[in-house]
């Protein structure tokens, strides 16, 4: 059991919150729960009225290390021009339709350091001639107030926004049971997170988007993105072989349900990704970046599914076993947005993010 003095630490922080702001809705989490291994979440200070994050991405249907250095020269150029974010990080993957495609999610957590970038951006981003483009570009950029987003991470695996300089890390008691991360969200306590509009997702991938720069509108507001990601760095043979044979697998089939069922499921979009170094080389992790409807969709898959409940049970399993030596982490943020939302296309396939969902408009250039 974790009962050391971080948990306690902990705990009675949240006692001391809970008194200063009186709950709507009840927290998940059951009495004297105390999580089977030590759980961190990462927080920003006071002063942080939102969290920006865009992904910048390259798609091309070259094989996938000419593409990597057609990236890496992209972006290169790109933030030679533009300026870079607070923090980003690169990755790569193929896509369902077998593009070979990378990018760069970026984090900003000083609305105007971003506001100084995206003018720059701005005209970078609308100097390129979707007719004349080799490779598709897409730019998805949203904010979210803190109290929006929540973070279970290992305090030594830092990534995403937790890896923002700004970011400060502490311990939590919240997880290891069902809606543990519904208490993570601060605005869990006045906000349950119920759709304000009943959209259903439609889905279209056979539209007119090559060639063409789309900015995709009627996005609903509420959509969650969830990057969920592993490393597998530090693990021995035996915790090695335990991943590759039992949980990789049954990630995957979780991914590729997600992928295949998106009415169903209300994923929008979900790309599986290697993590890369800066030069282009592959990191011994991953993660999944997912887009859904509402974060119920999200909590439905994760608490429902088998797919995730074969994920969840092997990871507890593990957890349990090696407690404290246990080597593979894992850590995930998930955001529950506003309308605050940008997602653009450039002669990108029709499949690629959410431009099979939603209305399709051509950008002004
Ligand atoms: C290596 C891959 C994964 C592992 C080992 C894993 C395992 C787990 C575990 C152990 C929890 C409980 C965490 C805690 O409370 O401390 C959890 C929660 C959750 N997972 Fe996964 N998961 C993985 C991938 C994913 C992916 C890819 C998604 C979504 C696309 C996802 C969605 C969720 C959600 C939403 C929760 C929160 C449930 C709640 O607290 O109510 N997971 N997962």
């Amino acid at each position: 059991m974790a009962g050391n003095l971080e948990w306690e630490i902990a705990t009675m922080r949240e006692q001391m919150t809970q008194i200063a702001t009186p709950r709507k809705f009840p927290m998940r989490k059951p009495d004297n729960h105390q999580p089977v291994i030590q759980r961190y979440s990462s927080q920003v200070s006071e002063d942080v009225s939102s969290i920006r994050v865009a992904t910048l991405g390259f798609q091309g249907k070259a094989g996938p290390r000419d593409n990597l250095t057609a990236f890496l020269d992209f972006i290169d150029n790109a933030f030679a021009k533009i300026g870079k974010p607070n923090h980003h990080d690169i990755a790569n993957f193929v896509d369902t339709q077998g593009y070979s495609t990378a990018m760069a999610v970026c984090y900003w957590l000083d609305e105007d350091d971003y506001s100084a970038w995206l003018e720059k951006f701005d005209l970078w981003w609308g100097a390129h001639d979707p007719e004349a483009l080799e490779n598709g570009l897409w730019f998805e950029s949203f904010s979210v107030p803190p109290p929006y987003r929540e973070t279970n991470l290992f305090q030594e695996y830092l990534r995403g926004v937790s890896a923002c300089p700004m970011t400060r890390i502490e311990p939590m008691s919240e997880s290891g049971y069902w809606g543990a991360a519904r208490d993570r969200f601060s605005a869990s306590a006045h906000d349950d997170f119920s759709p304000e509009q009943n959209v259903e997702l439609q889905y279209d991938p056979h539209r007119d988007t090559l060639r063409k720069h789309i900015k995709v509108s009627d996005i609903p507001s509420q959509l969650c993105v969830i990057r969920s990601g592993v490393t597998w760095a530090n693990c021995g043979e035996e915790q090695l072989e335990s991943y590759e044979t039992n949980l990789k697998p049954k990630l995957d089939k979780g991914m590729t349900y997600l992928r295949e069922n998106p009415v169903d499921t209300g994923c929008c979009s979900l790309r599986q990704v290697t993590c890369l170094e800066a030069d282009g080389s592959a990191q011994e992790e991953a993660y999944s970046l997912g887009i859904f409807l509402t974060y119920r969709h999200l909590e439905r898959w994760a608490h429902d599914h088998p797919t995730h409940l074969a994920i969840y049970t092997r990871a507890l399993a593990e957890r349990k076993k090696y407690q404290e030596n246990l080597e593979l982490l894992t850590y995930h943020e998930i955001c529950v947005l506003n309308e605050d939302v940008r997602f653009e296309y450039i002669n990108c396939h029709p499949d690629t993010g959410l431009l099979p969902y939603f209305t399709n408009n051509a950008a002004d250039q």
